[in-house]
């Protein structure tokens, strides 16, 4: 299970529960600050994790092969049209008034840019 499949089903973030005691309470706190702060700052791209995104949450609705299902068809040859950028700022904000939600909250600019390319050119992001 990776942060994507639990962030969506479960969008409301809840801290891990952490015991503490008065002594090593602070040290354990702070030290895992600072591996929060290390995961953020790498905002490292995981293929595996994205490719898994796309199949599992946007294949719900775009149909497992993404042939359109409850949301449209999103093969290349689809939506060749559209640019790198237009794909990426659909998929960070969703389309409003519509079952197409906004990602933003689960992803960076960078993963949901991956993902665009992804979705225009296959073959090249293995
Ligand atoms: C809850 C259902 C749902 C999920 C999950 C979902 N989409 Fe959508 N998506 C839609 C719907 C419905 C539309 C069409 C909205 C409209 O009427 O314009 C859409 C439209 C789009 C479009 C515009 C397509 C076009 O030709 O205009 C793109 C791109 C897109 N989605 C990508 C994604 C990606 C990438 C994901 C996964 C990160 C995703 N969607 C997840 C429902 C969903």
């Amino acid at each position: 299970m990776d942060r994507f499949e639990k962030a969506y089903r479960d969008p409301i973030p809840r801290p891990p529960r952490r015991r503490r005691n008065a002594l090593t309470g602070n040290a354990v706190f702070t030290g895992a600050l600072f591996l929060a702060t290390m995961a953020l700052a790498t905002d490292a791209i995981d293929p595996d994790a994205l490719k898994r995104l796309v199949v599992q949450d946007c294949g719900s609705c775009h149909g497992l092969t993404l042939k359109g299902g409850l949301g449209p068809d999103l093969r290349p040859e689809t939506i060749e049209h559209y640019d790198v950028e237009v794909l990426r700022d659909v998929i960070l904000d969703g389309i409003p008034d519509t079952p197409m939600p906004p990602w933003r909250p689960l992803m960076s600019e960078a993963e949901a840019e991956w993902v665009a390319r992804y979705l225009l050119s296959p073959e090249d992001m293995q």
